[in-house]
């Protein structure tokens, strides 16, 4: 049997000339024709420039599982939105970026999602307990001392988006459909039906930088190596 793995790219987006240290010709050749001519739509210069480095990035990383040219490797969506690699292949991949920060898990295991955050106070954050959260969520959430409700927010978050983007529907199957069992937080207590049992799942806290909350989660019950991957803009 194969053995399975999960890697987590983490890196910035460098958006600022100065720091960077590959020229933009460097990105661009990473891109395909529709990638191009998709780069060329955005009309706010800062968001196509993000466009094209994020694209390139995660398309030289999965370049080198696949050993292949990151121009040729042509990525596909589902109808609701999930990117997947249309050639022929056992790599999967998700990735999440916030602000200048991303992140990109690549394996084996088919179903897989990753999320980011980053640990900053909101104004409204017992409202989206509230409507995003489960009762025994809630519940748990509100029972914290307050010093520690922040971190735990995105905490629980994190893995929550992380698992409606493993089964690809996204954001719109509800956040409170998956519960997080509170007690040891490394797995869930209840999904929906359609995508199994609870235990068929795993969760991955991933330690990043302070600010940084990030949390994997894949559907297997196999043992799997975990490493995460600075990348210091050589992907
Ligand atoms: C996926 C989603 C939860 C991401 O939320 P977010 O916190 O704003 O963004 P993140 O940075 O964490 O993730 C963005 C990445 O998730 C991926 N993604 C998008 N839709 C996805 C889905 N349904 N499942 C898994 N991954 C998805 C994309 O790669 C995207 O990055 P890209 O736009 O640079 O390619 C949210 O955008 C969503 O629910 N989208 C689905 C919308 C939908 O149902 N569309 C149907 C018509 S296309």
């Amino acid at each position: 049997m194969t053995s399975k793995f999960v890697d987590v790219w983490y890196g910035d987006i460098l958006l600022a000339k100065e720091d960077e240290p590959y020229s933009d010709k460097y990105y661009w050749s990473a891109l395909n024709t529709q990638e191009r001519e998709k780069a060329e739509t955005f009309t706010r210069q800062l968001l196509q420039k993000k466009f094209i480095k994020t694209r390139a990035k995660l398309k030289r990383i999965l370049a080198v599982y696949l050993q292949t040219d990151p121009q040729t490797l042509v990525l596909e969506y589902t109808e609701y939105g999930k990117p997947y690699i249309k050639q022929d292949c056992d790599i999967y991949f998700n990735l999440s970026h916030k602000k200048n920060k991303f992140v990109i898990a690549v394996s084996n295991i088919d179903e897989l999602g990753i999320d980011i955050e980053l640990c900053k106070d909101r104004k409204n954050m017992s409202g989206m307990v509230k409507k995003c959260f489960s009762e025994i969520e809630s519940h748990f959430w509100s029972s914290l001392a307050v010093e520690q409700q922040t971190y735990m927010f995105y905490r629980f978050w994190v893995r929550k988006e992380a698992f409606v983007k493993a089964v690809g529907r996204g954001i719109a199957l509800g956040l409170n459909q998956c519960v997080v069992d509170s007690n040891k937080q490394s797995g869930f207590i209840s999904i929906p039906f359609a995508y199994g049992q609870p235990e068929d799942w795993s969760i991955i806290d991933v330690k990043l930088d302070d600010e940084d909350i990030c949390a994997v989660v894949l559907k297997t019950t196999d043992k799997f190596e975990f490493k995460l991957m600075r990348s210091q803009h050589n992907a």
